[in-house]
């Protein structure tokens, strides 16, 4: 099977800067692929390139065989990639219904709102967007904080609403930058859900994450950056015994929980 998403060669400058060197990837269909590595080693940026914030210095990506780098951002969005961001960007004094109503209402002034279509031309675009909106309020789990402000909810829905708002637009692929980070652990768990929730839905994942409990558990394939450079590639069990990326990232962030399989 053609991987959804294959990066060759892809090479990022700032300046004097090499945030990301000559990075080749393949990300499987059907799959839950992870980025790690350490803070400052090119995981947001090649995020940016992917979805066509940033151009690439060098390189090509490709998304289902199709050439997506040099595409504009919106061009991309509407091939079916989303995303959610490091840092939230959010309406704090406007309800969860509204923000992914929104976010929504942004995404079909781009044209990219893939599931907005009334044939018969009946229903007008809000009535279309909130009908979408209480679908993905759903599948956040927030319907009954649909009317509640934002800037009420704790961190970790304030999180959730963001991914609704990626949720919005039907992506085929979905890319998740720190998706966990400031979590609690009860928290953690009710995204993990929901997020293995979406994968079932038919929904690729790729994840750029610091917990290693949540990349550990739930990822198939992982790929580790440090300094730019792709360092080892491979599955969970793969990657937490890898000398290269213990010393490299891993150190003692992780110690695997063992189970009955591994201790045969
Ligand atoms: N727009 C930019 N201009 C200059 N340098 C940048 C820019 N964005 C990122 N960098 C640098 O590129 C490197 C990789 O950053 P980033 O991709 O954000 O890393 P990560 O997401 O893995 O923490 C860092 O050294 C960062 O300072
Ligand atoms: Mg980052």
């Amino acid at each position: 099977m053609n991987p959804v998403l294959k990066l060759e060669n892809i090479t990022k400058r700032f300046s004097g800067l090499v945030a990301v060197n000559n990075l080749s990837l393949e990300m499987p269909k059907n799959c839950i692929h992870a980025l790690i590595g350490p803070n400052g080693s090119g995981k947001t940026t090649t995020v940016n390139m992917i979805t066509g914030v940033l151009p690439a210095s060098e390189g090509n990506i490709f998304y289902n065989d199709a050439k997506i780098s040099g595409k504009p951002l919106f061009q991309i969005a509407r091939l079916g990639i989303g995303r959610t961001f490091q840092n939230l960007k959010l309406f704090g004094s406007m309800s969860v219904l509204e923000n992914l109503m929104v976010g929504g209402h942004q995404l079909t002034k781009a044209g990219l709102l893939r599931f907005l279509v009334d044939l018969k031309g009946e229903k007008r675009e809000e009535t279309l967007l909130k009908e979408r909106a209480e679908e993905v309020l759903e599948q956040i789990g927030l319907v009954n904080l649909r009317n509640e402000k934002v800037k009420n909810l704790s961190y970790g829905r304030q999180k959730m609403t963001e991914l609704g708002r990626a949720l919005m637009m039907k992506p085929d692929l979905l890319i998740l930058d720190e998706p966990a980070a400031g979590l609690n652990p009860s928290e953690r768990k009710e995204f993990v859900d929901i997020l293995l929730k979406t994968h079932s839905r038919g929904i690729d994942l790729f994840l750029i994450e610091h917990n290693m409990d949540v990349v550990m558990n739930i990822s198939k394939k992982i790929t580790v950056l440090n300094f730019g450079a792709k360092i080892a590639e491979g599955t969970p069990k793969e990657i937490q015994n890898n000398d290269q990326v213990i010393k490299a990232y891993l150190g003692n962030k992780y110690t695997p929980v063992k189970t009955e399989k591994t201790e045969e």
